[in-house]
C-alpha cells in the first residue's frame, strides 16, 4: 500500500487489533507447519547460508529456519513493530538467536548482495501490483547473484472451492492486493524485476484457499 508520506503496510491480518490471535489462526487454517517447513526444504539452506525472511510477522518461519540450520545466519524483516515485539518474545523464549530488524520492504536496510536466499511467506499478498514489483526489485538487489527468492503466498485458486475460500483473505486483506495474487501474476512480477528460471512448484490446499510455492533466481 502506498501513501502520500510514503510505504505504509496492512498488518499481519488486516487490522492491527487482530495481531494477538494471528498465530493461533495462522496455525490453525494454513497448515502452517506443513507449508514453512516445504518452503524451507525448497530453499535448500546450507549452514553458511544468509537468509532474510522478509515480511517475517510473528517469526514462525525465521525460527523454523534457524532450528534447521544454528550455524546459518537468519535476518527477519517486517514493517510492523508490535508483530516484531511478539516474534523478538518468541524467539528469545526458545533461545533461538534471530535477528528481526523493522523496516519497509521498498526500502531494504542491507547492502547490495548481502543474502544468499531471502524467503518469505503470506506476504506479497498484502502489497498492491506497484510494490509487488518495487519490492521483488528491492529482493533481486539484496540477493548475491545466484542467490533465491522462494516464496508461499496465495496463488491461483485450483478449484471453485479454493476460490470460495480465499475470499475472507481478501475481505481482510484487500480486494486490490490480492486479485494480483489470484490472477497468477506474482510469476510475471518476478521475471519484471530480472529473476530467472521463475516457477510456480507446487500448490497446497488450505482452509483459506490455494497456496503456492513460487521460487526464482538473480542470474550468476
Ligand atoms: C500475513 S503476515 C505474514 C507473516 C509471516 N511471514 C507468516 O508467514 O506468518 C504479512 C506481514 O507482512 C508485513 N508487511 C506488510 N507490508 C509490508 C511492507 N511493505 N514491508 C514490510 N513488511 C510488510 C505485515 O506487517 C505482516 O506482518
Amino acid at each position: 500500500m502506498d501513501d502520500r508520506n510514503g510505504p505504509t503496510y496492512v498488518p499481519a491480518l488486516g487490522f492491527a487489533w487482530l495481531t494477538a490471535v494471528y498465530d493461533p489462526v495462522v496455525r490453525i487454517t494454513t497448515r502452517e507447519a506443513t507449508f514453512k517447513k516445504e518452503l524451507l526444504t525448497r530453499a535448500e539452506l546450507g549452514a553458511d547460508t544468509r537468509l532474510l525472511d522478509l515480511g517475517c510477522g510473528t517469526a514462525t518461519l525465521a525460527m523454523m529456519a534457524k532450528t534447521a540450520q544454528p550455524q546459518a545466519t537468519i535476518i527477519g524483516l517486517d514493517a510492523d513493530p508490535a508483530v516484531l515485539r511478539r516474534g523478538r518474545a518468541k524467539a528469545q523464549a526458545a533461545r533461538l538467536e534471530v535477528e528481526l530488524l523493522q523496516g519497509i520492504g521498498e526500502r531494504l536496510p542491507f547492502p547490495d548482495g548481502t543474502f544468499d536466499r531471502v524467503v518469505s511467506s503470506l506476504f506479497f499478498h498484502h502489497l498492491e501490483l506497484g510494490a509487488k514489483g518495487r519490492i521483488a526489485a528491492e529482493v533481486f538487489r539484496v540477493l548475491a547473484p545466484g542467490g533465491g527468492l522462494h516464496v508461499a503466498d496465495w496463488g491461483v485458486p485450483t478449484n471453485p472451492l479454493m476460490r470460495a475460500l480465499f475470499l475472507p483473505i481478501q475481505v481482510l486483506d484487500g480486494f486490490a492486493n490480492t486479485r494480483d495474487n489470484v490472477r497468477g501474476l506474482l510469476p510475471r512480477v518476478f521475471e519484471a524485476s530480472g529473476f530467472e528460471n521463475v516457477s510456480t512448484q507446487g500448490n497446497l490446499s488450505t482452509a483459506f484457499g490455494t497456496l503456492s510455492y513460487i521460487a526464482g533466481h538473480k542470474p550468476v
